[in-house]
């Protein structure tokens, strides 16, 4: 099982070190953030400002480069459904609309500021693809969304991390500024002042497999271990055990390398659907075809 830790130790997320120390993050969060914030898309009608509270958060907006970086790293595309945690002035729903050509929505708590955020996705030209939601996230159903952005607190994230998880597996998370504790990113964001990060929502794939060719006799018994998108196991075959080599879920994806009977690296690919798994081991360029099924959660 891999512990390798993706962030540098310079750019590690402040969040551990002010963790339980509220006044104090939410001063780093305030004055960290302040240098990237942008000039405010206010309009005659209301204009917010930097720092106002929110109702679990304060506003700040996120830099449209970040914003771009963090979309980009996501790569969010016209088939995506983008949902915005908090979303302000609807910036992040309003460029993932307008600049990469998804769905979008923003859920915003104060209803001048989603007011505003609906007269800016106007302006934009995206009002048909953009669609503010004046509620509360912690009580509006997001689960149809295939990209999350938030730009919230740790422990937010904390709190919204279970309904995460549980996500369908290959949605993405970008995260400005806060990480999710032990559920380490899958990739770092770097911004001008704050980062942000990505995670993609793993399968759950831990527990007892068993495998079998689509068009043969042979089967193994694959047990995994598994922490967020860190997984780790065994393989069985005619009662003798080896570590998988390599393991890895990524979203719906799960990979494993193992040695076989005759030495030869064996890499198995599957695409997970639930308690089944369909896809195909390889030894060079022949593929045999594969199909699994968990036996014990
Ligand atoms: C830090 S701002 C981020 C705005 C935007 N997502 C961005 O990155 O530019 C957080 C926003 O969340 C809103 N907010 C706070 N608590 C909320 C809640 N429980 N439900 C919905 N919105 C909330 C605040 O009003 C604020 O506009």
């Amino acid at each position: 099982m891999s512990t390798a830790d993706p962030l540098p130790k310079a750019r590690r997320p402040r969040a551990f070190s002010f963790a339980g120390c509220a006044g104090t993050l939410m001063l780093a969060f305030a004055t960290s953030a302040a240098a990237q914030i942008v000039p405010p898309h206010g309009d005659e009608i209301y204009r917010p400002k930097a720092g106002q509270s929110g109702k679990d958060v304060m506003w700040l907006g996120t830099s449209e480069k970040l914003v771009a970086a963090m979309l980009r790293a996501a790569k969010v595309g016209p088939t995506d459904q983008v949902v915005d945690l908090g979303a302000g002035d609807g910036r992040i729903a309003i460029a993932a609309a307008r600049d990469f050509g998804a769905r979008a929505i923003g859920i915003e708590y104060e209803p001048p500021m989603a007011e505003l955020a609906r007269r800016n996705a106007e302006r934009a030209g995206v009002a048909n693809r953009v669609r503010i939601v004046t509620g509360d996230i912690f009580r509006e159903d997001f689960t149809a969304a295939t990209v999350v952005t938030m730009y919230l607190l740790p422990e937010l994230n904390l709190q919204l991390r279970p309904q995460l998880l549980a996500m369908k597996p290959g949605t993405r998370i970008v995260s400005h500024a806060w990480t999710m504790a032990e559920w380490q990113p899958d990739e770092l964001i770097r911004g001008e002042s704050m980062d942000a990060y990505l995670w993609i929502v793993p399968a759950r794939v831990e527990g007892r497999w068993t495998i079998t060719e689509v068009n043969g006799s042979a089967s193994a018994t694959v047990d995994i271990v598994q922490r967020f998108q860190r997984i780790g196991g065994t393989i069985t075959i005619a009662g003798e055990t080896q570590p998988l080599l390599g393991a890895f879920v990524s979203g719906p994806e799960l990979g494993f390398t193992f040695v076989d009977r005759d030495g030869g690296l064996k890499a198995v690919r599957l695409t997970v659907d639930g308690d089944r798994a369909t896809g195909n081991s390889r030894l060079d360029e022949w593929a045999v075809p594969l199909q699994a099924r968990r036996v014990r959660g």
